[in-house]
């Protein structure tokens, strides 16, 4: 397995209450597998999300359980991960990508000098006319037209579609083992959606990474996932092939989720 969830549990505290976010979830992702973890809003998904790149920060904490990292040269268990180590790992061997880009992307700076960045991060030794080919071909991987043309620009001369395929080809470019996707199409048109998807499975091959693909929209992660885990109020509820789950749901909520879901 690529990455294993076990009995994790993540919680909020304020002085009047406690809040656990994320009850005991047990999960795991095989190397290029597609996981999709589908619940409604509130249920934990983002919060379960940010354990896997180590930004689970004060009021949360994680109380319990481990989360365990299958690398080629061993075992990572990034529940006890100082902060300086996690700098290896994300980006790198972890990426992300939100659902809205225009959080991650630094809206006072280019395209180009944060696309340079990040390459630079983990790849100190490239010189800068490397830097900008490996740049400008990430950009052409995700369909964006006159890449080298779009260095210069700045995120808001560019439409949400296209920076969610800066992000993507960002997220990207370290070619690492594990994409956590958080809702990466749900503020996109259907037609560009489907284009995110078609690009996100042409990445999968290309490079083999797993992706594991967060939405509230069972019809989505459906179209994309081989497998689907079911998250309600913290828990997973239910996990399963993607037919299995589409076709013969087990759990009450999923069966909600399917008749709330308009192409089922
Ligand atoms: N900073 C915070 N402080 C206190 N509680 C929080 C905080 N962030 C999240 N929570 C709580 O944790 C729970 C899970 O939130 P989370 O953001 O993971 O939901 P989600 O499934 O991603 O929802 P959505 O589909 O709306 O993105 C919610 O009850 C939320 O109120
Ligand atoms: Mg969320």
């Amino acid at each position: 397995m690529l990455l294993s969830l076990d009995n994790l549990t993540i919680s909020f505290k304020s002085e009047t209450e406690s809040l656990q976010a994320v009850k005991g979830v047990s999960l795991q992702i095989a190397s290029s597998e597609i996981l999709g973890l589908v619940g409604e809003s509130g249920s934990g998904k983002t919060v379960l999300a940010s354990s896997l790149l180590g930004m689970v920060e004060s009021p949360s904490r994680i109380e319990s359980g481990n989360i365990i990292f299958n690398l080629s040269t061993g075992s990572v268990f990034l529940t006890k991960l100082p902060e300086r180590s996690w700098q290896d790992i994300r980006g790198k061997h972890i990426s992300m990508i939100f659902q809205d880009p225009m959080n991650a992307l630094n809206p006072a700076r280019t395209i180009g000098s944060q696309f340079l960045e990040a390459i630079h991060i983990h790849k100190p030794q490239l010189d800068r006319a490397n830097a900008v080919r490996l740049a400008v071909d990430m950009l052409d991987r995700v369909w964006l037209n006159k890449p080298v043309d779009l260095l210069p620009r700045y995120p808001f001369e560019l439409s949400g579609g296209m920076r969610q395929r800066v992000m993507i080809a960002m997220a990207l470019v370290h070619e690492p083992q594990l994409l956590i996707a958080d809702e990466p199409t749900t503020a996109l048109d259907v037609t560009v959606q489907a284009q995110i998807l078609d690009i996100l499975l042409d990445l999968r091959q290309r490079i083999n990474m797993a992706i594991l693909f967060i939405s509230h929209d069972l019809a989505v992660v459906g179209s994309i996932a081989d497998r689907i885990a079911v998250m309600h109020d913290g828990e997973i509820v239910e996990t399963g092939q993607t037919s299995d789950i589409l076709e013969n749901p087990q759990h009450e909520y999923t069966k909600k989720l399917l008749w709330a879901a308009p192409s089922f």
